[in-house]
């Protein structure tokens, strides 16, 4: 399985150095993919480690006068072969546009860094039955004109279920990943919200997720080493 690790915006450097050295001793079979800050790629990018690096974020444009932004070929400098694009808190905080996170794919991919694009409905638009209308648009407008569509990786996180510790019924995730891989039918799909070691087991039982990306618990490393323990 895929097991991506969106550590946010958290842990400074000293609480990192020590994070990394737990991390790197759990022994898995699972792809892990680290996302820590812009700040913290440098520092995890040694030798013998256990993860794949990942990035949070990219700039839509490449490097030059964008003050203030990290460009996809400096993130290719630092070893980074994956990068969350269109985080839901990027969407609502910095009102990131469908046009804009369409440029980031592209830079990324022609860096050969691969996306995770994150799509997935508020709970307004879950109670107003619009979540296959809203992940539609999100994944159509997203690959529209891209090349290598196949390799972006698919996240689906409902809104309602970041932080929250409230999951969708797994037959609502089963459908939401059914009509993903409608179009997308080779994309890997991942589940991100809520999860924990206490829950993974139940959300295992749905055999179309991919893997997971993990908030909260890929800051502690106990309870990630445990959930990954539990992950086939
Ligand atoms: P939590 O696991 O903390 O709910 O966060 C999920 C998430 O937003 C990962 O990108």
């Amino acid at each position: 399985m895929i097991i991506a690790l969106n550590n946010k915006s958290n842990l400074n450097k000293g609480e990192f150095i020590n994070y990394l050295s737990q991390l790197n001793k759990i022994a898995t079979k699972h792809k892990i993919i680290l996302c820590p800050t812009f700040l913290n790629i440098p520092r995890a990018n040694i030798e013998n480690k256990n993860y794949l690096l990942g990035a949070q974020n990219v700039s839509s444009n490449s490097s030059g006068a964008f003050t203030g932004e990290i460009s996809a070929e400096q993130l290719k400098e630092e070893n980074v072969k994956y990068c969350i694009v269109g985080h839901s808190e990027r969407r609502l905080f910095q009102k990131e546009s469908l046009e804009e996170i369409s440029s980031k794919i592209k830079k990324l991919q022609e860096q050969n860094i691969i996306p995770i694009l994150c799509i997935g409905e508020t709970k307004e638009e879950k109670e107003a039955n619009k979540t296959i209308d809203v992940i539609k648009r999100e994944i159509l407008s997203a690959i529209e004109d891209q090349k290598n569509i196949e390799e972006i990786i698919l996240a689906y996180e409902p809104i309602w279920a970041i932080g929250t510790g409230v999951i969708p019924k797994n037959e609502e995730i089963k459908k939401v990943i059914s009509e993903i891989k409608k179009i997308l039918p080779s994309n890997k799909v991942l589940y991100g919200g809520s999860c924990n070691e206490n829950n993974i087991e139940e959300l295992n039982k749905v055999t179309e997720i991919d893997g997971y990306l993990l908030g909260g618990i890929s800051l502690k490393t106990n309870s990630l080493q445990e959930l990954l323990l539990k992950c086939n």
